[in-house]
């Protein structure tokens, strides 16, 4: 895809200073905070578009059960580097990228000029205007406070708009993580104390979710889906350095090998394959009306 090929026409979001759209202010609870506003997670733009594309490659699947129709209003929630965001807008559709990370917003702009990106939280969205539909792709999970994500999303649909979003789900990389807490163990580094910043709930639990706040869902998937990560011999460390930020930052460099060879050790025998890395991913996709 070429750099800034889409022409989407962007969607107004609301001055961040201004009132809230009304129908969000109705929706939003902002009492609901056990987890911190600010997610441990750090997002590095570059090392994600260059090492990391397979996820919004991943995304097409979902992009198909969104169907995205020329003139429709879509709101890409969690959008980061904006490759998706593009793909929407190539559909005809008038939308808007919105991502809490500075950087990932800084790099969709710079590679989609044509396209409204905002640096936004999904649990506290403003909007101008309500849109026709929802789409997220691989974003909800990083936020532990999905009723507050799931009520700001309400805010920003117009009845009867679509919810259609992809994201882990129960069970997602069971093994992997559980490799990197093994390791953290072995190593005697402390990690108890690093807040819960990923969500991989099952499908009765976020439909359930939906139901309480103002969705229909209509349609809901988990399934097994291993992905080969990137990298080759490399392809599990760079994954863990990618979307396992908050654990590598509470030790020191020097002992990464350690950490590594480890958590490779636990993988080899059901990831390895002889020739690449596979991450047990499992995937929830939901749709869901707004009622
Ligand atoms: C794995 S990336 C997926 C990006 C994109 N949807 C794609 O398919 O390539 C997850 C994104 O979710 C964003 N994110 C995490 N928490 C968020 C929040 N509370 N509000 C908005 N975006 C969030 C991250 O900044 C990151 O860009």
């Amino acid at each position: 895809m070429s750099a800034g090929a889409p022409q989407g026409k962007g969607i107004r979001a609301a001055n961040p200073d201004g009132a809230a759209h009304s129908t969000l202010a109705a929706f939003r609870n902002p009492t609901t905070q056990d987890v911190p506003m600010t997610s441990p997670q750090t997002w590095n733009a570059q090392l994600y578009d260059t090492s990391h594309s397979f996820v919004w490659q991943a995304g097409e699947d979902i992009l198909r059960r969104l169907a995205p129709a020329a003139g429709e209003r879509i709101l890409d929630v969690g959008c980061g580097t904006g490759h998706l965001t593009a793909r929407l807008a190539e559909a005809g559709a008038t939308v808007i990228g919105i991502d809490s990370s500075e950087e990932m917003i800084a790099s969709a702009r710079a590679a989609f000029p044509a396209i409204e990106f905002h640096v936004m939280d999904a649990r506290t969205i403003r909007l101008a205007e309500s849109v026709d539909a929802i789409f997220s792709n691989a974003a909800l999970h990083w936020i532990p406070d999905a009723g507050s994500a799931i009520r700001s999303m309400r805010g920003a649909l117009r009845m009867g708009g679509r919810l259609v979003l992809e994201m882990g789900g129960y069970g997602n990389i069971a093994t992997i993580y559980r490799a990197v807490q093994h390791s953290l163990d072995d190593l005697g580094i402390p990690h108890a104390h690093v807040p819960k910043f990923l969500y991989f709930p099952s499908i009765a639990e976020y439909t359930g979710l939906l139901e309480a706040n103002g969705f229909e869902p209509g349609f809901a998937r988990l399934f097994d889906r291993p992905t080969v990560l990137d990298g080759g011999t490399a392809g599990l460390r760079n994954w863990v350095t990618m979307f396992k930020r908050p654990f590598l930052d509470l030790f020191p460099l020097t002992t990464r090998e350690d950490f590594f060879r480890r958590v490779e050790d636990e993988c080899r025998v059901t990831q390895w394959d002889g020739t690449c890395w596979r991450a047990d991913y499992r995937r929830l996709q939901v749709v869901a009306r707004a009622v």
